[in-house]
């Protein structure tokens, strides 16, 4: 079940550096956005952005038009929080990205790391990619991590699908090309060892 109860619930009972996602900075994510969209007034969403420093460091290499979404208040109000006075140079969204609606704002990079391979029912991967198509502008990227081939078969008590590229990108459907993808290794606070795909696609025009 993807309730705000649910992530409220752990953001409240973890601290920022326990949970098992959790990384000083989300290196990859970075170097990849920032290649991807080296203009600076490019418009970014991070979509389950959570905790996660990526809005900061973002904020911090000049990025302008930035957008976070979470499911869970908590997390959003905590992040905020530690932005102090930039947070209001970004746009937050607080709800389910399955039935959120970003109106008419589009975005030039969609990122999300580990909040899709949470989406185990199929008709919520459908809303997840229609939310794509309509928010991301036609030529704009998509940079996905999930949970790899032999990454966890569960995250937080909660099920997850675990992608290789081409299950991924089938995901996606036409109109999506793939650009790259690579593996990467998270290290989890607790000591242990996570396997997570990155892909990135590009949405045609
Ligand atoms: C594993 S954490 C990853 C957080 C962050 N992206 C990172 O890499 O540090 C998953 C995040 O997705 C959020 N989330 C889960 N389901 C969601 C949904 N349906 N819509 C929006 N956010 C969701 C959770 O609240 C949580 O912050």
């Amino acid at each position: 079940m993807q309730t705000s109860e649910y992530w409220d619930n752990i953001y409240r009972s973890k601290r920022f550096d326990a949970v098992s996602w959790y990384a000083p900075h989300l290196g990859e994510s970075l170097r990849l956005i920032e290649q991807l969209c080296p203009d600076k007034t490019g418009a970014i969403a991070d979509i389950g952005g959570g905790e996660s420093t990526l809005v900061d460091d973002l904020l911090s290499r000049g990025y302008e038009d930035l957008a976070v979404l979470d499911i869970s208040a908590a997390a959003i109000d905590f992040t905020r929080h530690r932005l102090g006075p930039n947070a209001q140079r970004v746009r937050w969204h607080v709800g389910d990205v399955t039935q959120h609606d970003f109106g008419s704002k589009q975005f030039d990079v969609w990122h999300d790391r580990a909040v899709f391979h949470f989406l185990t029912d199929a008709a919520a991967r459908q809303a997840y990619v229609n939310l794509v198509r309509a928010a991301v502008k036609p030529g704009g990227y998509v940079l996905m991590a999930t949970f790899g081939p032999d990454g966890p078969a569960k995250c937080s008590g909660l099920d997850v699908v675990r992608y290789d590229d081409q299950r991924l990108h089938g995901e996606f459907g036409h109109g999506f090309e793939m650009l790259g993808r690579q593996m990467a290794e998270h290290h989890t606070p607790m000591g242990t060892s996570q396997q997570f795909l990155y892909c990135w696609f590009r949405l045609n025009d």
